[in-house]
């Protein structure tokens, strides 16, 4: 079976081809526009610019996607309908629906926090019951799934998900958008030095809170630096950067031990596009063999958004012969939550 992937909740427009079977899955091809040039200049994603790069780019995407295929070899249409931006979500739906008409082929709706954590059979071998910490730009949860199809959110972001941190904080601190990589690559200058952020651990809930941690770097810079950004050092800015990732990483790390022990998770997936950040992974696995816990990732290339994921979820949906969906039907939901289809 050929499942065309088509996601474009944010600021990638991206398509796939996976190919499903009796052997298992497989990414036949998967590929990623990513608008960061269009949106750095404002040091975040400017929803009306999206969809009409989205728009602009998306056929391009489709027929990288399908390489030399034609569009009636494909099987099923997989799009993702929420959660995002709605402009965005409706370029994507609309050209899903389309080609599924034209086609007369089946269409799946996808959540994307689903797809994020989809994105970990891509590669590996991992079978529910098992915790998620999806963690991106817009979604900082806790999730069991306890099999595929059948979740339960244990904890979610009560203000800024962790990637929106790293970008906000990469914004105050003139660095360019996303944030995240940046933060990621300035952590690592020599010389560095720690400023004692604060970790938001609430210990009483399993929910997350960035806020206060970023308000805590803004007051950091404005009583340390009167003068402002500009006459900054740069080993200032990359400890400051060094010192936030690291309070990031710590309040994540161990949230997520803390719920895997309580629910007695003996795997946890660690998913969504703060999950490249490789000074996260190294804590996490050096966390994971402390208490026992398998730790799994996606590649860093399927943390962030892309459609091999989305494609992955439609697989599985259609596997599921319970599931049909009428093409015109479809919707989508800038806050969808994550339900169960199982
Ligand atoms: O999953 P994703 O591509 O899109 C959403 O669903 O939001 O995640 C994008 C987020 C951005 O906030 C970006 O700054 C963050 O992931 N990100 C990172 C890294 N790479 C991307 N955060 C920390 N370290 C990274 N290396
Ligand atoms: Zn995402």
């Amino acid at each position: 079976m050929l499942i065309l992937g088509i996601e474009t909740s944010c600021d990638e427009t991206s398509s796939a081809i996976l190919e499903g079977g009796h052997g298992g899955i497989k990414i036949i091809s998967n590929v990623v526009f990513s608008q960061e040039k269009i949106h750095s200049k404002f040091f975040g994603v400017v929803p009306e610019f999206a969809s009409r790069a989205h728009l602009e780019k998306i056929n391009w995407v489709i027929e990288k996607a399908l390489g030399g295929k034609k569009l009636n070899q494909i099987d099923a249409v997989s799009v993702t309908v929420g959660p995002g931006l709605m402009g965005s979500l409706l370029v994507g739906k609309t050209v899903a629906q389309t080609i599924a008409y034209v086609l007369n082929k089946p269409i799946v709706p996808v959540n994307h926090i689903e797809g994020h954590i989809f994105s970990i059979f891509l590669e590996n071998k991992i079978k529910p019951p098992f915790l998620a910490l999806v963690v991106s730009g817009g979604h900082t949860e806790l999730v069991i799934v306890e099999k595929i199809g059948r979740y339960k959110v244990i904890g979610k972001t009560r203000d800024d998900a962790a990637g929106e941190a790293f970008d906000k904080v990469a914004k105050l601190l003139n660095l360019k958008y996303p944030g995240g990589p940046e933060i990621e690559r300035l952590s690592k200058t020599e010389g560095n030095y720690n400023i004692n952020f604060p970790r938001p651990y609430m210990p009483e809930t399993f929910d997350f809170s960035f806020s206060g941690l970023k308000t805590a770097v803004v007051y950091y810079v404005r009583d340390n630096f009167p003068e402002g950004i500009k006459k900054m050092k740069l080993i200032d800015i990359s400890s400051i950067c060094y010192s936030f990732q690291k309070a990031v990483i710590d309040t994540l790390v161990w949230k997520t031990i803390m719920a895997s022990k309580k629910f007695n998770m003996k795997k946890v997936v660690v998913c969504g596009g703060v999950s490249a950040n490789m000074a996260l992974r190294e804590e996490f696995v050096l966390s994971g063999k402390k208490e026992k816990i398998d730790i799994y990732f996606p590649s860093r290339k399927l943390s962030t958004d892309n459609a091999a994921m989305i494609a992955c979820v439609g697989y599985y949906k259609i596997k599921n012969a319970k599931f049909k969906i009428k093409n015109l039907e479809i919707k989508v939901d800038p806050n969808l939550k994550l339900t169960n289809w199982q």
